[in-house]
């Protein structure tokens, strides 16, 4: 199906034209925006007018002129200081939704990146044995987003859910394990929950031998000695710590309505082999330097106390390998073998510092060229709704699961007030729908590097900017489609519109541009901000518009319904994309 061609494109590539007409050894931008004053306003005439020495409301009118008014631009006229405001032909406007209402590909005519990348997007990395918090949670949510969007695109991405799996903690927690056979069922026999209370009790039984017991400590500290030099029965016992912890992974995955594919989990182990040799020409390029017996590297910018260089450690003074060897070991194979072109990690930003000496190490080895883009989307903390950082009244961290547990909740007790027929399944169903989008959605909406608050009262309102909200007005669609019977939706060019399906045509052409420029600067919140405004728009047309209450003439309710069902499916696209359903009723 052919891709459409967005109204900005149009009027924006007239306009260059127009400008280059008036001003031909000048290039401009035209700089248009959509404005209150008109459909479109153009701001670019002053640079060019002062580029071209020129008076701007002069040639303002001379670029007029160069314009031909007809089939897209209905209306243009000089404001201001040397403002173009620009009206679309009706016309124009059903004419081009039309297009995209036809097209059958499921991307409402959005066409494909012309040259995409390959992103290579870390996110969702949980950490072996270990409970997932709310920050695992954002990461999750985040990455996911920003796929979707990615993908939606053109570009190619590839998923690694770098997964905290090795580490001297093994040692301690393997050790027990021999000591205590049968502590952990075999990952087969049991669900996520049975999992991660098995691994909280190993883990906190070792923890306790291991700071009691110096003759413990010992042997746990061999072990990781063992573990390191690929001892086959140590490996198998770790094995287990991680087949277990997948089990209980993928449950809360699962609850976060998300699809991790296995092949993806590779995590901070799956470097193991290439470490040395990561050291190793580190070292023979001089990138990284001895220094009281552990290779490092430093960086003239980045200090710490007392003025004192803070330096990356590639390998410790005892020949170990930590995270920061995993991760420049990662950025090879991600470079050199699965070819990226854009190295994306959703972190926490308190992890930014370690991301930026990877980053310069890795630069300065050559292994990140000119060609390859890396990045850390450093998210913010999560905070409770008094503003203070996220605890339960224990003061101990909250359960990632109980957190989405209680969104759940709270969402079948608004999804039961308002849907008084339906059956205590299907509550429940729509109560997961709600409730995940819901925690998704308050997540997206906040721009990212901010720290934001996990208010469940205010994730589940019906008002406001919530994912709620996006959800009932998609739904209520739905019902008017029902309802409309054999006036079925289509759309009638030659009609007039009204302010209102002007305003909403409008914002729904720019569906494409928006998930083109939030994809590009990383920002799933320019995505939330469109689809609130998209409901909003469509609230006030079906305010002012009756679609079939009062009747309207036929062609005006088939035009109207199709207003309706393009918004429908611009609003499903859209949250879709972020990871969020639209039920069809709620
Ligand atoms: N597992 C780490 C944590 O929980 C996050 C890993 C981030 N990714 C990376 N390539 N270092 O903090």
């Amino acid at each position: 199906m052919a891709s459409v061609t967005s109204l900005t494109d149009l009027v924006s590539k007239q306009l260059t034209s127009a400008l280059s007409a008036a001003r031909p050894e000048t290039s401009a931008d035209p700089l248009l925006r959509r404005s209150d004053r008109a459909d479109f306003q153009a701001n670019g005439i002053l640079a060019l007018a002062k580029k071209a020495k020129a008076n701007p409301r002069e040639l303002a009118t001379e670029v007029v002129s160069h314009l031909t008014t007809g089939d897209v631009i209905k209306d243009v006229e000089v404001s201001g200081p040397g403002f173009l405001n620009i009206t679309i032909a009706d016309r124009a406007i059903t004419g081009n939704l039309a297009a995209r209402y036809a097209d059958d590909t499921d991307r409402l005519g959005v066409p494909l990146a012309a040259e995409p990348g390959t992103t290579v997007i870390d996110y969702a990395q949980p950490n072996v044995a270990k409970e997932m918090h709310v920050g695992h949670l954002r990461s999750a949510v985040i990455g996911d987003a920003l796929r979707g969007m990615l993908d939606f695109t053109g570009e190619k991405t590839i998923g690694r859910h770098h997964i905290g799996d090795w580490g001297t903690q093994f040692g301690m927690l393997i050790q027990y394990l021999l000591e205590h056979p049968g502590e952990l069922r075999p990952a087969s026999e049991v669900d996520g929950e049975q999992a991660m209370s098995n691994l909280n009790r190993v883990y906190k039984a070792s923890r306790a031998l291991f700071d009691a017991d110096e003759e413990f400590k010992e042997r746990a500290r061999k072990r990781v000695v063992a573990l390191q030099s690929g001892d086959k029965e140590t490996l198998e016992l770790w094995q287990q710590f991680v087949d277990e912890s997948k089990v209980y992974f993928y449950s809360v995955f699962e609850k976060l309505d998300m699809e991790i594919r296995d092949d993806e989990i590779v995590g901070e182990s799956a470097y193991n082999e290439g470490m040395p040799e990561t050291a190793r020409m580190l070292e023979e390029m001089g990138v990284a330097v001895r220094s009281e017996g552990a290779l490092v590297v430093f960086f003239d910018d980045i200090r710490g106390k007392d003025d004192q260089p803070v330096p990356l450690i590639v390998q410790k003074a005892d020949g170990g390998f930590g995270y920061a060897a995993s991760d420049l070991t990662a950025i090879r194979n991600r470079v050199f073998d699965l070819r990226a072109t854009t190295l994306l990690y959703v972190v926490d930003v308190r992890q930014s510092l370690h991301f930026k000496m990877v980053f310069e190490t890795a630069r300065r080895a050559g292994w990140l060229g000119d060609d390859v883009t890396a990045h850390n989307m450093g998210y913010g903390t999560v905070l409770g709704a008094d503003g203070k950082p996220f605890k339960t009244r224990e003061g101990e961290t909250v359960r990632l699961e109980d957190l989405l547990d209680e969104a759940v909740q709270r969402a079948a007790e608004v999804v039961r007030e308002k849907a008084r027929d339906l059956t205590e399944d299907e509550i429940q169903e729509r109560a997961a729908q709600v409730g995940i989008g819901a925690v998704k959605y308050a997540d997206l909406s906040t721009s990212p590097n901010r720290d934001y608050k996990f208010d469940l009262d205010q994730m589940v309102s019906l008002n406001g900017d919530t994912s709620v909200y996006l959800q009932y007005a998609y739904a209520r669609i739905q019902s008017i489609l029902r309802k409309a019977g054999d006036v079925r939706p289509a759309a009638h060019e030659e009609l007039e519109l009204h302010e209102a399906e002007r305003a909403l045509g409008l914002h729904l052409d720019a569906f494409g541009d928006t998930v083109f420029e939030a994809a590009a600067e990383y920002a799933p919140h320019k995505l939330t901000a469109y689809l609130y405004q998209l409901a909003s728009l469509y609230t006030s047309f079906y305010d002012k518009c009756p679609v079939i209450k009062p009747q309207p003439p036929r062609d005006v309710a088939e035009n109207r319904l199709f207003l309706c069902d393009l918004t429908a499916r611009t609003l499903t696209k859209g949250m879709a994309l972020l990871g969020i359903r639209t039920p069809e009723r709620l």
